[in-house]
């Protein structure tokens, strides 16, 4: 590395650090994608609907600029062209999750779509034959809305239907795949919905999330020990949850604590009955529900109580840890009444988020930039999970479609570096990376107004063209070199 790029570095990130910008043989990277947000063909064959076609088809307001997910990226149909962009760029791995309604239209087992069981196979082979590894989701957020009838995530039952599809998933496509996510971000799916009621399917209901907490972690700890036990033995291939952390630090000294108990909210009740030695909810945390409960006038604590089998069975259920980060807040202790909403919903305790006004924020409300936060949280994770083999399984920036995006370019450089100090100063086991948005699809409630690709797509042309955005041949070039330290741009 060149002189000039050491003392760059050393000026960007306000340290000197004379290390070199390589990453470490064998650094996985790829990009992802989800089904809902890309795939279209709503109702091609026999697939039935998710809880997102219902909600979006039913009222448009929802999201906004009035859309859905009934054709988005096509990708149902333009699935080769979608691996040629993989290609273009050379992943090493490309990261997409099944649709359980076009899988198994009837929620059960009792019957296989042969179409949808085709259309994954399909794009598996097609990812290999480009020698391109598929990383598998199983559920990223389109629940079958026959499920969400009888209560969706609010149903203990959830953990046995949800095993049942892993289980069916494992089988058709376990002699390929060998690395699975089971969910993506149960604090979207239990705190997101059930407390702001903004996103499918739009429960919003305040004993919601806590409920949803404790049957995604028994759903998520099922799935993991169907594989461990019927398939590890013969595909060798590893199984994790995907969590969403938003890196909480303290906004001063005396902010400590309070940001303790906001990690512990935010992140620990998803991780720590998982990843920690002992097992069971965050013990402050726990203590801290059943004072606050009590006083509320529950006979019962909020935060509902796991058995001490139930602890057992969901500790230790990892292969590896799965971190989708993309952004930060600042923790200060609220005035009552003052509660922290992002994500989180913390209603219960008086936490207040901020943003730091040096951080730049993106095209969505709650996107704010703060490369340090990556690595904050990466040693957050090996602080309290140990040596634990970490992959980023999300991370991304988002504008409003710039062809030469700058900004989008920068945030990956410098979330990078972080993730190299990480790597080579803190000694985390960190394993891959992996870009949120292969391509800009259906982002939600803020539907095709934010764009997080690294692809352009067209969705006014009925062909859906994709075209490279600066920042894909910047993330090709990465890949190319397995460096930050790259030589200048060239086309892609
Ligand atoms: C994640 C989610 C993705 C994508 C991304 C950008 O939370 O898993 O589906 O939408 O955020 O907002």
């Amino acid at each position: 590395m060149s002189i000039k790029r050491v003392l760059v570095f050393c000026l960007v990130l306000g340290v000197c650090w004379c290390g070199n910008l390589d990453f470490p043989p064998g650094f996985k990277f790829g990009a992802a994608t989800s089904a809902y947000q890309i795939e279209g063909a709503w109702n091609a064959s026999d697939k039935h609907l998710s809880v997102w076609d219902f909600d979006t088809q039913s009222d448009p307001k929802m999201v906004r600029d009035g859309n859905n997910g009934d054709t988005a990226c096509d990708s149902y149909n333009l699935y080769k062209r979608d691996v040629e962009m993989a290609k273009e760029l050379g992943l090493h791995f490309y990261r997409f999750s099944i649709s359980w309604p076009r899988l198994m239209p009837a929620s059960f087992p009792i019957r296989i779509s042969e179409d949808g069981k085709r259309y994954y196979n399909d794009l598996i082979d097609e990812l290999l034959k480009n020698n391109i590894e598929p990383i598998v989701t199983l559920y990223h957020w389109d629940l079958p809305q026959r499920l969400q009838n009888l209560g969706g995530w609010a149903n203990p039952l959830i953990a046995d239907w949800f095993a049942d599809y892993a289980r069916v998933a494992y089988s058709f496509y376990g002699d390929r795949v060998k690395t699975w996510i089971t969910i993506n971000e149960p604090i979207v799916i239990c705190d997101v919905v059930y407390n702001t009621g903004l996103l499918a399917p739009r429960v919003q209901h305040e004993d919601g999330a806590l409920i949803c907490n404790k049957n995604v972690l028994l759903a998520h700890a099922k799935a993991w020990r169907v594989y461990d036990e019927e398939f590890k033995p013969k595909y060798h291939g590893k199984v994790s949850m995907a969590n969403q952390m938003v890196w909480l630090e303290a906004a001063s000294k005396e902010d400590e604590d309070i940001a303790i108990l906001a990690r512990e909210h935010s992140y620990g009740r998803y991780t720590h009955p998982v990843f920690s030695r002992e097992g069971g909810w965050p013990a402050k945390l726990e203590r801290a529900y059943a004072d606050i409960s009590k006083k509320q006038g529950y006979l019962r604590s909020k935060l509902p109580a796991f058995t001490k089998k139930e602890i057992e069975y969901i500790r230790g259920t990892y292969d590896f840890l799965a971190l989708n980060h993309y952004t930060s807040r600042k923790v200060r202790k609220g005035s009552p009444g003052e509660s922290a909403t992002l994500f989180t919903g913390i209603y219960d305790f008086d936490i207040k988020f901020e943003v730091d006004e040096s951080w730049k924020n993106g095209s969505t409300s709650w996107f704010y930039v703060y490369p340090e936060g990556i690595r904050k949280q990466i040693n957050w994770l090996k602080q309290q999970y140990g040596d634990v083999e970490i992959f980023i399984t999300e991370n991304g920036y988002c504008d409003d479609g710039d062809m030469v995006d700058d900004n989008r370019v920068e945030y990956y450089k410098d979330y990078l570096k972080q993730v190299l100090l990480a790597i080579k100063e803190d000694k985390a086991k960190v394993i891959g990376y992996t870009a949120w948005s292969m391509m800009d699809n259906f982002e939600w409630i803020d539907g095709y107004q934010t764009k997080f690709g690294l692809y352009k797509v067209d969705f006014d042309d009925p062909e859906r063209t994709r075209t490279p955005r600066k920042s894909a041949k910047f993330y090709a070039d990465v890949i190319k070199h397995n460096s930050l330290d790259i030589p200048e741009s060239q086309e892609l």
